[in-house]
């Protein structure tokens, strides 16, 4: 089974990102022979134009994947960019795309719809998505919800272009949409996430993360009365503890007596306490930038091993090159 996931370079990891999705995908190394996770700085190309700003960014998903645990001797991790022949693939599949398709795409009708100006490669973010997951054949693609259309659509294409040419060349690919802890509140209550500025980053310094928990929004309940076990702070509080934790946590804040300081001050330890670990593993590789490189650029050898072929084989049954292979 081949599992492949592809994460954006858009800023600082936050507890959003990591529960919903990082954690869940390193773990899958465990679980699964071969898994691939690329940084999409094709993608990213969509909404960022500053190339210095992307160089940095990608490097931080690097990171951030080796600090949450992601083995390089077990796990494929590489840049997008670095195995040039999705684009390739990319086109073919155009090919065999109608407009109407691209046209429903949630994403890009949010994006438009938000006033983002739309160009061609916004309008084919899918189509190079699709690219991504059947260049390496995938198996299982690991996404949140919101990037479920993007596999149907994926599938859709490699169907169109099996039928197009006569041939089973691409694989239709599952989908794996994370669940259960994908939804992590940021402080304001809302779902976690950059454009709402409500994150907690972290990997960010320690006054920083503390300057987020404290700005935590909880009611004005006084301290002795009861308070609502679903509130944001205790769902935050939630994901450092244990059932049983949980459980005592509730019924204290149902009893009264219970200050929310006293509840972000202990997520606040507990949540430190939970990424010293992986803090400094990042560290440790921030200040060895050549090993990094070194383990993506033996990640693009990896997948370009696994995905050139299969291009080679779409390039065949569409009648490209040579002929008499
Ligand atoms: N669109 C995905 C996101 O924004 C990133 C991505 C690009 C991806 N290519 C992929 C995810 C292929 C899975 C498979 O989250």
């Amino acid at each position: 089974m081949r599992v492949l996931s592809g994460t954006q370079p858009s800023g600082q990891l936050h507890l959003g990102n990591y529960f919903g999705a990082l954690q869940q995908y390193v773990a899958l190394q465990e679980r699964y022979s071969e898994t691939l996770y690329f940084i999409a700085d094709y993608h990213s190309m969509t909404s960022l134009r500053d190339a210095g700003e992307r160089r940095r960014l990608t490097r931080d998903v690097a990171l951030d994947y080796l600090a949450c645990g992601l083995d390089p001797a077990r796990a494929i991790l590489f840049r997008q960019s670095d195995v040039p022949e999705v684009c390739e693939l990319a086109w073919l599949l155009s090919t065999v795309t109608p407009m109407g398709l691209l046209e429903r795409g949630h994403a890009y009708k949010d994006k438009v719809a938000q006033g983002v100006p739309s160009d061609h490669g916004l309008f084919a973010y899918p189509v190079l998505m699709a690219a991504d997951i059947l260049l390496y054949r995938s198996d299982l693609v690991p996404v949140g919800q919101d990037q479920k259309q993007h596999l149907e659509m994926a599938r859709d294409m490699a169907q169109r272009f099996n039928h197009a040419y006569g041939a089973e060349v691409l694989k239709l690919p599952e989908p794996h949409i994370l669940e259960g802890v994908s939804v992590v509140p940021g402080t304001d209550g809302r779902k976690m996430s950059k454009s709402y500025a409500n994150t907690i980053a972290m990997f960010a310094s320690p006054g920083e993360i503390k300057k987020a928990v404290m700005g935590i929004v909880t009611d004005s309940t006084p301290v002795e009365e009861p308070k609502d076990p679903a509130a944001t702070v205790f769902q935050l509080w939630n994901l450092f503890a244990s059932e049983d934790e949980r459980r005592a946590m509730a019924g204290r804040a149902r009893k009264g007596g219970l200050g929310y300081g006293e509840v972000k001050k202990d997520l606040l330890a507990r949540l430190m306490a939970h990424f010293a670990p992986l803090r400094e593993r990042r560290e440790r590789y921030a200040a060895r930038p050549g090993d990094v490189e070194q383990i993506l650029a033996e990640g693009a050898r990896r997948a370009r091993a696994i995905g050139a072929p299969v291009l080679a084989e779409a390039r065949d049954a569409a009648g490209l090159g040579p002929p008499g292979r």
